[in-house]
Protein backbone atom coordinates (compact mmCIF):
# COMPACT_ATOMS: atom_id res chain seq x y z
CA UNK A 1 0.00 0.00 0.00
CA UNK A 2 1.29 3.12 -1.21
CA UNK A 3 1.82 6.50 1.60
CA UNK A 4 0.15 9.12 0.37
CA UNK A 5 1.64 12.88 1.34
CA UNK A 6 -0.57 16.06 1.86
CA UNK A 7 1.77 19.25 1.70
CA UNK A 8 0.95 22.91 1.55
CA UNK A 9 2.00 24.30 -1.78
CA UNK A 10 2.53 28.58 -0.66
CA UNK A 11 3.74 30.06 2.60
CA UNK A 12 1.93 28.03 5.09
CA UNK A 13 -1.84 28.05 6.87
CA UNK A 14 -3.10 26.84 3.87
CA UNK A 15 -5.60 24.77 5.77
CA UNK A 16 -3.64 21.13 6.10
CA UNK A 17 -5.44 20.50 9.74
CA UNK A 18 -8.54 21.15 7.91
CA UNK A 19 -8.18 18.60 5.21
CA UNK A 20 -6.22 16.40 7.53
CA UNK A 21 -8.96 15.99 9.26
CA UNK A 22 -11.51 15.75 6.68
CA UNK A 23 -9.82 12.75 5.04
CA UNK A 24 -8.58 11.16 8.23
CA UNK A 25 -11.65 8.67 7.86
CA UNK A 26 -9.90 7.07 4.63
CA UNK A 27 -6.73 6.32 6.72
CA UNK A 28 -5.11 4.18 9.36
CA UNK A 29 -2.23 6.09 10.26
CA UNK A 30 -1.26 10.27 9.75
CA UNK A 31 2.35 10.73 10.30
CA UNK A 32 4.03 14.23 10.67
CA UNK A 33 7.26 14.03 8.59
CA UNK A 34 9.11 17.76 9.25
CA UNK A 35 8.68 20.48 11.46
CA UNK A 36 7.78 21.49 14.73
CA UNK A 37 5.27 23.58 17.10
CA UNK A 38 5.98 26.44 14.66
CA UNK A 39 3.03 25.01 12.92
CA UNK A 40 -0.40 25.61 13.65
CA UNK A 41 -2.88 23.54 12.05
CA UNK A 42 -6.56 24.02 12.85
CA UNK A 43 -9.66 21.89 12.84
CA UNK A 44 -13.49 22.46 13.33
CA UNK A 45 -15.48 20.52 14.02
CA UNK A 46 -19.39 19.66 16.22
CA UNK A 47 -18.85 23.45 16.79
CA UNK A 48 -15.30 22.99 18.63
CA UNK A 49 -12.00 24.56 17.23
CA UNK A 50 -8.39 22.69 18.11
CA UNK A 51 -5.36 24.23 17.13
CA UNK A 52 -2.67 21.28 16.60
CA UNK A 53 1.69 22.22 16.81
CA UNK A 54 3.18 18.95 16.88
CA UNK A 55 0.53 16.24 17.52
CA UNK A 56 -1.02 14.91 13.81
CA UNK A 57 -4.24 16.46 12.83
CA UNK A 58 -5.91 12.62 12.62
CA UNK A 59 -6.21 12.73 16.20
CA UNK A 60 -9.89 13.34 16.94
CA UNK A 61 -10.68 9.76 14.76
CA UNK A 62 -10.94 6.74 16.73
CA UNK A 63 -9.64 4.79 13.72
CA UNK A 64 -6.53 6.47 13.16
CA UNK A 65 -3.10 6.09 14.58
CA UNK A 66 -1.14 9.11 14.65
CA UNK A 67 2.65 9.13 14.34
CA UNK A 68 4.89 11.86 15.12
CA UNK A 69 7.84 11.06 12.72
CA UNK A 70 11.98 11.28 12.86
CA UNK A 71 11.80 14.67 10.87
CA UNK A 72 9.71 16.30 13.57
CA UNK A 73 11.46 18.45 16.25
CA UNK A 74 9.59 18.35 19.18
CA UNK A 75 9.00 20.72 22.44
CA UNK A 76 8.28 18.55 25.25
CA UNK A 77 6.67 21.81 26.84
CA UNK A 78 4.55 22.63 24.28
CA UNK A 79 3.83 19.33 23.56
CA UNK A 80 2.38 18.73 27.14
CA UNK A 81 0.01 21.49 26.71
CA UNK A 82 -0.89 19.99 23.68
CA UNK A 83 -1.73 16.86 25.20
CA UNK A 84 -3.48 18.66 28.56
CA UNK A 85 -5.56 20.07 25.74
CA UNK A 86 -7.04 16.77 24.54
CA UNK A 87 -7.56 15.58 27.96
CA UNK A 88 -11.08 16.48 27.61
CA UNK A 89 -11.77 13.91 24.83
CA UNK A 90 -10.56 11.31 26.56
CA UNK A 91 -8.75 9.61 23.58
CA UNK A 92 -5.82 6.71 24.03
CA UNK A 93 -3.60 8.80 23.82
CA UNK A 94 -1.00 5.93 24.35
CA UNK A 95 -2.14 3.49 21.43
CA UNK A 96 -3.33 6.42 19.03
CA UNK A 97 -0.14 8.70 19.47
CA UNK A 98 3.55 7.00 18.78
CA UNK A 99 6.94 8.78 18.84
CA UNK A 100 9.74 8.21 16.81
CA UNK A 101 12.97 7.72 18.80
CA UNK A 102 14.52 9.46 16.30
CA UNK A 103 12.65 13.06 16.19
CA UNK A 104 15.02 15.82 17.92
CA UNK A 105 14.33 17.66 20.54
CA UNK A 106 14.43 21.15 21.22
CA UNK A 107 15.41 22.13 24.41
CA UNK A 108 14.69 26.01 26.20
CA UNK A 109 18.04 26.66 25.33
CA UNK A 110 17.25 26.48 21.19
CA UNK A 111 14.29 28.81 21.89
CA UNK A 112 16.69 31.78 23.20
CA UNK A 113 18.76 30.93 20.54
CA UNK A 114 16.19 31.50 18.14
CA UNK A 115 15.27 34.67 20.10
CA UNK A 116 18.83 35.65 20.30
CA UNK A 117 19.61 35.58 16.55
CA UNK A 118 16.27 37.13 15.72
CA UNK A 119 17.06 40.45 17.69
CA UNK A 120 20.96 40.34 16.15
CA UNK A 121 19.68 40.79 12.93
CA UNK A 122 17.10 43.50 13.68
CA UNK A 123 15.53 44.43 10.38
CA UNK A 124 16.80 41.80 8.61
CA UNK A 125 15.05 39.50 11.09
CA UNK A 126 13.15 35.86 9.37
CA UNK A 127 10.30 36.50 11.47
CA UNK A 128 10.58 33.35 13.08
CA UNK A 129 7.73 32.19 15.41
CA UNK A 130 11.13 32.03 18.11
CA UNK A 131 10.13 28.39 18.69
CA UNK A 132 13.61 27.30 18.62
CA UNK A 133 13.57 25.33 14.90
CA UNK A 134 15.80 26.78 13.33
CA UNK A 135 18.67 26.14 16.13
CA UNK A 136 17.37 22.77 16.96
CA UNK A 137 17.69 21.56 13.07
CA UNK A 138 21.49 23.15 13.14
CA UNK A 139 22.08 20.71 16.11
CA UNK A 140 20.29 18.27 13.97
CA UNK A 141 22.57 18.39 11.04
CA UNK A 142 25.80 19.74 13.01
CA UNK A 143 25.56 16.08 14.84
CA UNK A 144 25.08 17.53 18.57
CA UNK A 145 21.29 17.34 18.58
CA UNK A 146 19.37 15.52 21.60
CA UNK A 147 16.82 12.66 20.42
CA UNK A 148 13.54 11.23 21.81
CA UNK A 149 15.85 8.03 22.07
CA UNK A 150 18.08 9.82 24.37
CA UNK A 151 15.42 10.21 27.44
CA UNK A 152 15.18 6.57 27.48
CA UNK A 153 19.43 6.33 28.33
CA UNK A 154 20.64 6.87 31.67
CA UNK A 155 23.08 9.64 30.91
CA UNK A 156 20.43 11.85 29.20
CA UNK A 157 20.36 14.96 31.99
CA UNK A 158 24.20 14.98 31.29
CA UNK A 159 23.87 15.33 27.39
CA UNK A 160 21.35 17.64 28.55
CA UNK A 161 23.66 19.65 30.67
CA UNK A 162 26.59 19.92 28.37
CA UNK A 163 24.18 21.16 25.08
CA UNK A 164 22.41 23.49 27.19
CA UNK A 165 26.55 25.18 28.72
CA UNK A 166 27.31 25.30 25.16
CA UNK A 167 24.38 27.12 24.21
CA UNK A 168 24.41 29.46 26.98
CA UNK A 169 28.26 30.13 25.62
CA UNK A 170 26.47 30.77 22.26
CA UNK A 171 23.90 33.20 23.57
CA UNK A 172 26.42 35.22 25.20
CA UNK A 173 28.37 35.53 22.20
CA UNK A 174 25.37 37.74 20.42
CA UNK A 175 25.96 41.05 21.14
CA UNK A 176 21.89 41.36 22.11
CA UNK A 177 20.02 41.98 25.49
CA UNK A 178 17.83 38.55 26.01
CA UNK A 179 16.21 38.52 29.98
CA UNK A 180 15.58 34.48 30.56
CA UNK A 181 15.97 32.40 33.84
CA UNK A 182 17.11 29.50 32.80
CA UNK A 183 16.46 27.58 36.24
CA UNK A 184 12.53 28.31 35.61
CA UNK A 185 12.72 27.23 32.10
CA UNK A 186 14.93 23.90 33.06
CA UNK A 187 11.82 23.21 35.82
CA UNK A 188 9.44 23.46 33.06
CA UNK A 189 11.30 21.33 30.31
CA UNK A 190 11.87 18.56 32.98
CA UNK A 191 8.55 18.30 33.86
CA UNK A 192 7.02 18.10 30.40
CA UNK A 193 10.27 15.35 29.52
CA UNK A 194 8.55 13.29 32.04
CA UNK A 195 5.30 13.80 30.53
CA UNK A 196 6.50 13.16 27.64
CA UNK A 197 8.23 9.44 28.65
CA UNK A 198 5.34 8.18 29.53
CA UNK A 199 3.90 8.16 26.18
CA UNK A 200 4.68 5.57 23.07
CA UNK A 201 8.06 5.58 21.56
CA UNK A 202 8.67 3.83 18.29
CA UNK A 203 11.24 3.02 15.73
CA UNK A 204 8.71 4.53 13.69
CA UNK A 205 10.44 3.98 9.82
CA UNK A 206 9.46 0.22 10.78
CA UNK A 207 6.57 0.49 12.32
CA UNK A 208 5.68 2.74 9.28
CA UNK A 209 7.00 -0.32 6.81
CA UNK A 210 5.45 -3.03 8.86
CA UNK A 211 1.78 -1.02 8.42
CA UNK A 212 2.42 -0.62 4.93
CA UNK A 213 3.30 -4.76 4.34
CA UNK A 214 -0.11 -5.00 6.03
CA UNK A 215 -1.99 -3.01 4.28
CA UNK A 216 -2.76 -0.21 6.05
CA UNK A 217 -3.48 3.16 4.59
CA UNK A 218 -0.81 5.74 5.33
CA UNK A 219 -1.03 9.87 4.91
CA UNK A 220 2.09 11.85 5.23
CA UNK A 221 0.90 15.12 6.78
CA UNK A 222 2.84 18.12 5.96
CA UNK A 223 3.47 21.41 8.21
CA UNK A 224 4.31 24.92 6.81
CA UNK A 225 4.29 25.22 2.48
CA UNK A 226 6.15 24.43 -0.37
CA UNK A 227 7.65 27.91 -0.38
CA UNK A 228 9.25 27.94 3.25
CA UNK A 229 11.14 24.98 2.45
CA UNK A 230 14.53 25.54 3.14
CA UNK A 231 15.81 24.35 -0.65
CA UNK A 232 12.94 25.54 -2.64
CA UNK A 233 11.61 28.36 -0.60
CA UNK A 234 12.77 31.75 -0.14
CA UNK A 235 15.26 31.60 1.22
CA UNK A 236 16.37 32.93 3.46
CA UNK A 237 13.22 33.61 4.60
CA UNK A 238 12.39 29.82 4.87
CA UNK A 239 11.86 27.43 8.00
CA UNK A 240 14.25 24.86 8.69
CA UNK A 241 13.29 21.70 6.96
CA UNK A 242 12.30 20.55 3.74
CA UNK A 243 8.76 21.25 3.53
CA UNK A 244 8.17 19.31 0.20
CA UNK A 245 7.48 16.03 -0.78
CA UNK A 246 11.22 14.58 -0.52
CA UNK A 247 11.23 15.46 2.69
CA UNK A 248 8.12 13.09 3.45
CA UNK A 249 10.54 10.65 2.60
CA UNK A 250 13.60 11.33 4.91
CA UNK A 251 11.24 12.46 7.42
CA UNK A 252 9.25 9.13 7.71
CA UNK A 253 11.89 6.97 6.28
CA UNK A 254 9.47 6.15 3.27
CA UNK A 255 11.26 5.41 0.29
CA UNK A 256 10.27 7.31 -3.04
CA UNK A 257 8.93 4.55 -4.88
CA UNK A 258 6.22 4.40 -2.16
CA UNK A 259 5.11 7.66 -2.38
CA UNK A 260 1.21 7.40 -3.78
CA UNK A 261 -0.94 10.43 -4.38
CA UNK A 262 0.46 13.53 -3.83
CA UNK A 263 -2.50 15.86 -2.73
CA UNK A 264 -1.12 19.34 -2.63
CA UNK A 265 -3.52 22.19 -0.65
CA UNK A 266 -3.75 25.64 -1.55
CA UNK A 267 -5.95 28.87 -0.73
CA UNK A 268 -8.07 30.49 -3.26
CA UNK A 269 -6.25 33.51 -3.05
CA UNK A 270 -2.70 33.84 -0.69
CA UNK A 271 -1.14 34.49 2.48
CA UNK A 272 2.41 34.89 4.23
CA UNK A 273 3.40 35.33 8.39
CA UNK A 274 6.77 36.59 8.53
CA UNK A 275 9.24 38.73 6.97
CA UNK A 276 10.03 37.99 2.96
CA UNK A 277 9.39 38.49 -0.73
CA UNK A 278 5.66 37.92 -1.21
CA UNK A 279 5.20 39.39 -5.04
CA UNK A 280 1.25 39.48 -5.18
CA UNK A 281 1.00 41.07 -1.67
CA UNK A 282 -2.05 43.55 -1.63
CA UNK A 283 -1.74 46.94 0.56
CA UNK A 284 -5.31 48.03 -0.05
CA UNK A 285 -8.80 47.59 0.70
CA UNK A 286 -8.74 44.45 -0.92
CA UNK A 287 -5.99 42.79 1.08
CA UNK A 288 -7.75 44.22 4.34
CA UNK A 289 -11.10 42.22 3.08
CA UNK A 290 -8.96 38.99 2.42
CA UNK A 291 -7.33 39.18 5.68
CA UNK A 292 -10.87 40.37 7.89
CA UNK A 293 -12.97 38.04 5.77
CA UNK A 294 -10.32 35.07 6.19
CA UNK A 295 -9.54 35.54 9.93
CA UNK A 296 -6.03 35.72 8.90
CA UNK A 297 -4.12 35.47 11.97
CA UNK A 298 -1.11 33.17 12.80
CA UNK A 299 -1.83 30.26 14.52
CA UNK A 300 0.87 29.98 16.61
CA UNK A 301 2.00 33.23 17.43
CA UNK A 302 -1.67 35.68 16.31
CA UNK A 303 0.58 37.84 14.28
CA UNK A 304 -1.89 39.35 10.90
CA UNK A 305 -1.21 37.33 7.95
CA UNK A 306 -0.04 39.48 4.68
CA UNK A 307 -3.04 38.61 2.01
CA UNK A 308 -2.62 38.32 -2.14
CA UNK A 309 -3.60 37.25 -5.07
CA UNK A 310 -3.15 33.83 -6.24
CA UNK A 311 0.40 33.45 -7.43
CA UNK A 312 0.26 30.58 -10.59
CA UNK A 313 3.93 31.62 -10.98
CA UNK A 314 4.75 30.43 -7.34
CA UNK A 315 2.07 27.81 -7.52
CA UNK A 316 3.38 25.59 -10.39
CA UNK A 317 6.90 25.66 -8.89
CA UNK A 318 5.10 24.00 -6.00
CA UNK A 319 3.08 21.59 -7.93
CA UNK A 320 6.25 20.46 -10.03
CA UNK A 321 9.22 20.32 -6.61
CA UNK A 322 6.38 18.07 -5.21
CA UNK A 323 5.01 15.95 -8.20
CA UNK A 324 1.11 16.79 -7.05
CA UNK A 325 -1.43 14.59 -8.67
CA UNK A 326 -4.52 16.48 -6.77
CA UNK A 327 -5.01 19.65 -5.38
CA UNK A 328 -7.04 21.03 -2.85
CA UNK A 329 -8.45 24.78 -2.86
CA UNK A 330 -8.96 26.21 0.36
CA UNK A 331 -11.16 29.44 1.11
CA UNK A 332 -12.84 30.47 -1.95
CA UNK A 333 -15.84 31.15 0.43
CA UNK A 334 -13.51 34.21 1.57
CA UNK A 335 -13.46 35.58 -2.07
CA UNK A 336 -17.07 35.71 -2.16
CA UNK A 337 -17.89 39.06 -3.25
CA UNK A 338 -15.51 40.58 -5.00
CA UNK A 339 -16.29 42.16 -8.81
CA UNK A 340 -13.46 40.50 -10.15
CA UNK A 341 -10.13 38.31 -9.17
CA UNK A 342 -6.59 39.08 -10.25
CA UNK A 343 -4.51 36.15 -10.72
CA UNK A 344 -0.80 36.07 -11.03
CA UNK A 345 0.24 34.42 -14.37
CA UNK A 346 3.72 35.74 -15.36
CA UNK A 347 6.38 37.85 -13.71
CA UNK A 348 7.76 40.96 -14.90
CA UNK A 349 11.70 39.92 -13.84
CA UNK A 350 14.47 42.52 -14.57
CA UNK A 351 12.35 43.84 -17.56
CA UNK A 352 11.91 40.70 -18.81
CA UNK A 353 8.33 38.30 -19.10
CA UNK A 354 8.98 34.82 -17.48
CA UNK A 355 6.44 32.28 -15.90
CA UNK A 356 9.16 30.41 -14.06
CA UNK A 357 10.05 30.80 -10.02
CA UNK A 358 13.51 32.76 -10.67
CA UNK A 359 16.09 32.93 -7.59
CA UNK A 360 15.37 36.09 -6.08
CA UNK A 361 11.71 37.49 -6.05
CA UNK A 362 12.62 40.28 -4.11
CA UNK A 363 10.32 43.33 -5.07
CA UNK A 364 12.81 45.63 -6.64
CA UNK A 365 13.64 42.24 -9.51
CA UNK A 366 9.98 41.10 -9.76
CA UNK A 367 6.29 42.65 -10.65
CA UNK A 368 3.12 39.95 -11.18
CA UNK A 369 1.26 40.40 -14.42
CA UNK A 370 -1.93 39.46 -13.80
CA UNK A 371 -4.96 37.81 -15.45
CA UNK A 372 -8.34 39.16 -14.26
CA UNK A 373 -11.20 37.24 -13.81
CA UNK A 374 -15.15 37.67 -12.52
CA UNK A 375 -15.61 37.10 -9.23
CA UNK A 376 -18.82 35.59 -7.63
CA UNK A 377 -20.99 37.52 -4.78
CA UNK A 378 -23.01 33.99 -3.91
CA UNK A 379 -22.37 32.87 0.06
CA UNK A 380 -20.68 29.43 -0.52
CA UNK A 381 -20.26 28.62 3.09
CA UNK A 382 -23.86 26.25 3.53
CA UNK A 383 -23.06 24.95 -0.19
CA UNK A 384 -22.15 21.05 0.22
CA UNK A 385 -22.22 20.03 -3.60
CA UNK A 386 -19.83 20.81 -6.72
CA UNK A 387 -23.28 21.26 -8.87
CA UNK A 388 -24.00 24.37 -6.33
CA UNK A 389 -21.29 26.35 -6.59
CA UNK A 390 -21.60 29.95 -8.55
CA UNK A 391 -20.74 29.54 -12.24
CA UNK A 392 -18.24 32.34 -11.88
CA UNK A 393 -16.24 30.04 -9.33
CA UNK A 394 -16.41 26.70 -11.73
CA UNK A 395 -14.48 29.33 -14.25
CA UNK A 396 -11.86 30.20 -11.41
CA UNK A 397 -11.52 26.73 -10.90
CA UNK A 398 -11.38 25.09 -14.42
CA UNK A 399 -9.17 28.23 -15.50
CA UNK A 400 -6.51 27.07 -12.30
CA UNK A 401 -7.17 23.54 -13.57
CA UNK A 402 -5.94 24.10 -17.23
CA UNK A 403 -2.80 26.55 -16.12
CA UNK A 404 -1.40 23.88 -13.20
CA UNK A 405 -2.39 20.60 -15.27
CA UNK A 406 -3.54 18.66 -11.84
CA UNK A 407 -7.55 18.40 -11.31
CA UNK A 408 -8.67 20.05 -8.15
CA UNK A 409 -10.48 17.76 -5.89
CA UNK A 410 -11.77 19.20 -2.88
CA UNK A 411 -13.39 22.82 -2.92
CA UNK A 412 -12.98 23.67 0.67
CA UNK A 413 -15.82 26.40 1.78
CA UNK A 414 -15.86 27.26 5.74
CA UNK A 415 -13.54 25.94 8.47
CA UNK A 416 -16.02 23.37 9.25
CA UNK A 417 -15.11 19.46 8.80
CA UNK A 418 -18.60 19.40 7.20
CA UNK A 419 -17.75 22.82 4.81
CA UNK A 420 -15.85 20.25 2.22
CA UNK A 421 -16.87 19.82 -1.37
CA UNK A 422 -15.73 16.60 -2.95
CA UNK A 423 -15.39 16.50 -6.94
P1 LIG B 1 -2.66 24.95 8.34
O1 LIG B 1 -1.47 25.47 9.07
O2 LIG B 1 -2.37 24.68 6.89
O3 LIG B 1 -3.30 23.77 9.02
O4 LIG B 1 -3.74 26.12 8.35
P2 LIG B 1 -4.14 27.03 9.62
O5 LIG B 1 -5.00 26.24 10.52
O6 LIG B 1 -2.96 27.69 10.20
O7 LIG B 1 -4.94 28.18 8.90
C1 LIG B 1 -6.07 27.93 8.12
C2 LIG B 1 -7.25 28.72 8.72
O8 LIG B 1 -8.29 28.76 7.79
C3 LIG B 1 -7.80 28.08 9.96
O9 LIG B 1 -8.30 29.09 10.81
C4 LIG B 1 -8.95 27.23 9.42
O10 LIG B 1 -9.97 27.02 10.37
C5 LIG B 1 -9.45 28.11 8.30
N1 LIG B 1 -10.02 27.42 7.14
C6 LIG B 1 -9.64 26.26 6.57
N2 LIG B 1 -10.36 26.04 5.44
C7 LIG B 1 -11.19 27.09 5.30
C8 LIG B 1 -12.16 27.46 4.32
O11 LIG B 1 -12.38 26.79 3.32
N3 LIG B 1 -12.81 28.65 4.51
C9 LIG B 1 -12.57 29.44 5.59
N4 LIG B 1 -13.25 30.58 5.69
N5 LIG B 1 -11.67 29.12 6.52
C10 LIG B 1 -10.98 27.97 6.38
P1 LIG C 1 1.87 25.76 9.32
O1 LIG C 1 2.23 24.30 9.42
C1 LIG C 1 3.01 29.81 8.29
C2 LIG C 1 7.17 30.96 8.99
C3 LIG C 1 7.44 31.97 10.08
C4 LIG C 1 8.71 32.61 9.53
C5 LIG C 1 9.44 31.44 8.91
C6 LIG C 1 10.47 30.78 9.80
O2 LIG C 1 0.87 26.21 10.32
O3 LIG C 1 1.49 26.09 7.90
P2 LIG C 1 10.44 29.31 12.01
O4 LIG C 1 9.63 29.42 13.25
O5 LIG C 1 10.26 28.05 11.25
O6 LIG C 1 11.88 29.64 12.24
O7 LIG C 1 9.91 30.50 11.06
O8 LIG C 1 8.45 30.48 8.58
N1 LIG C 1 6.40 29.79 9.44
C7 LIG C 1 5.12 29.57 9.13
N2 LIG C 1 4.24 30.33 8.45
N3 LIG C 1 2.64 28.61 8.74
C8 LIG C 1 3.51 27.81 9.38
O9 LIG C 1 3.22 26.54 9.71
C9 LIG C 1 4.81 28.31 9.65
N4 LIG C 1 5.90 27.81 10.29
C10 LIG C 1 6.87 28.72 10.14
O10 LIG C 1 6.39 32.90 10.18
O11 LIG C 1 8.39 33.51 8.49
MG1 LIG D 1 -0.96 27.07 10.30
Amino acid sequence: MAVDLLLGLQWGDEGKGKIVDVLTANYDIIARFQGGPNAGHTLEFDGIKHVLHTIPSGIFHKNAVNVVGNGVVIDPVIFKKELDALKKFNLDINAKLLISRKAHLILPTHRLLDAASEASKGKAKIGSTLKGIGPTYMDKTGRNGMRVGDLELSDWKEKYRNLANKHEAMISFYDVDIQYDLAELEADFFKAVAALKDLTFIDSEEYLYQAQKQGKKILAEGAQGSLLDIDFGTYPFVTSSNTTAAGACTGLGVAPNQIGEVKGIFKAYTTRVGSGPFPTELFDEDGETMGRVGNEFGATTGRPRRCGWLDLVALKYAVRINGVTELMMMKGDVLSGFDKLKVCTAYNYKGEQIDHFPYNIEAENVTPVYTEVNGWKEDLTKMTAADQLPKNLMDYILFLEKELEVPIKIVSVGPDRTQTIHR
